[in-house]
């Protein structure tokens, strides 16, 4: 007798972004396989009934280690909701034949939205503004430090989906726009209608503004630290929606008290969360809780990209986002 198949949504204990009853994924599957959201605690085995899935949506957390891949028999997709894919051996999968998918793209405009909202706040003042006005003063004390926009440098770290939004919304705002990426093509620069720096030294010098949209990885990891906050002008704003450990926090930091920054808005931070109550009186200091992805349009794209990857692989289709 043929077996229906069947998908998993696979969560950690105690997770809040989804519904028992799968609400976005079940029409994009009903009709092709039997549905179930399962529950894990950390570091609980997978139950029998995971790991005979014929694909697998994973939600951060549970990890699909090599051992988990060999007991896998039906399974055709593992599918990361979401970007990073670090929890699942994907090489152990590939060996299998298993593809592992992912969704990098549901936040884009969210986290280039929530750049531009950090340097805004920064450039605008709107946190002191704030502060004063619901202590029902009405003194404008920063009008001093509440520049106008247009014809600042806005300097992008990493032109790809996010930097390259991020670029389009600066543009908007009357930015001059400059970035750095050794990666991306030549004549990228004409094509967004920005300007190329050879260095991240020169970005430095050149920005007003330092927006970081690179990956985290061997080469990035503290890339930006003392001798990099030291090139950048005195009183201009870093902005990090990337990775915290982009950045070394300490020397941003102590930037921000001598005053050689202007601002910064951080939504990720080295080693997150803030540790001190120190760190955070920090001057000119905006933190956001690693939240620049969050939307609950982003959410239902999300989980609607990887329902549709998985009715693809239950179908035999081809499937896409693959990165093993
Ligand atoms: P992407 O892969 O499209 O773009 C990254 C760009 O960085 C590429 O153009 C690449 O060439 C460039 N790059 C790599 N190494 C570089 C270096 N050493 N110097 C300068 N540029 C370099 O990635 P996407 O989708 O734009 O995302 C960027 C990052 O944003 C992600 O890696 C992730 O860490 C972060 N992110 C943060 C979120 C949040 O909620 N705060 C949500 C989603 C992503």
């Amino acid at each position: 007798m043929n077996r229906r198949p069947s998908v998993v949504i696979l969560c950690p204990q105690e997770f809040k972004f989804t519904d028992h009853e799968a609400t976005v994924e079940r029409p994009f599957l009903r009709d092709v396989a039997d549905l179930k959201t399962v529950w894990l605690g950390y570091n609980a085995p997978f139950p029998d009934e995971v790991l005979d899935a014929d694909a697998l949506i994973l939600w951060h957390g549970p990890q699909v280690t090599e051992q988990v891949v060999a007991r896998m028999k039906n399974c055709r997709a593992i599918i990361r909701n979401g970007v990073g894919f670090d929890s699942v051996d994907i090489a152990a999968a590939a060996r299998a034949g298993i593809p592992v998918c992912n969704v990098p793209d549901y936040g884009t405009e969210e986290v280039a939205d929530h750049a531009m909202a950090l340097t805004l706040a920064l450039y605008r003042q709107l946190f002191p503004l704030d502060a004063e006005a619901k202590q029902l003063g009405w003194k404008i004390n920063v009008a001093a430090k509440m520049r106008r926009l247009r014809g600042q440098t806005f300097g992008i770290v990493g032109l790809g989906r996010i930097g390259t939004a991020a670029a389009l919304r600066a543009k908007a705002f009357g930015f001059r726009v400059v970035f750095h990426d050794p990666y991306v093509p030549v004549g990228t620069h004409k094509a967004v209608g920005v300007e190329r720096m050879a260095s991240l030294e020169e970005l430095l010098r050149t920005a007003d503004t330092v927006s970081i949209h690179c990956p985290l990885n061997d080469e990035t990891r503290g890339m930006i630290g003392a001798p990099q906050v030291a090139q950048m002008k005195r009183g201009s704003f870093l902005v990090n929606t990337a990775r915290g450990d982009v950045v070394q926090k300490q020397p941003v930091f102590e930037a921000l008290r001598s005053g050689h920054l202007g601002g910064a808005g951080l939504d990720v931070v080295e080693a997150e969360p803030l540790r001190t109550a120190e760190e955070a009186a920090t001057p000119n200091l905006i933190v956001t809780c690693h939240a620049a992805f969050c939307s609950p349009e982003g959410m239902v794209e999300m989980r609607s990209t990887s329902a549709s990857i998985a009715r693809a692989a239950v179908l035999g289709q081809p499937v896409w986002n693959r990165v093993n």
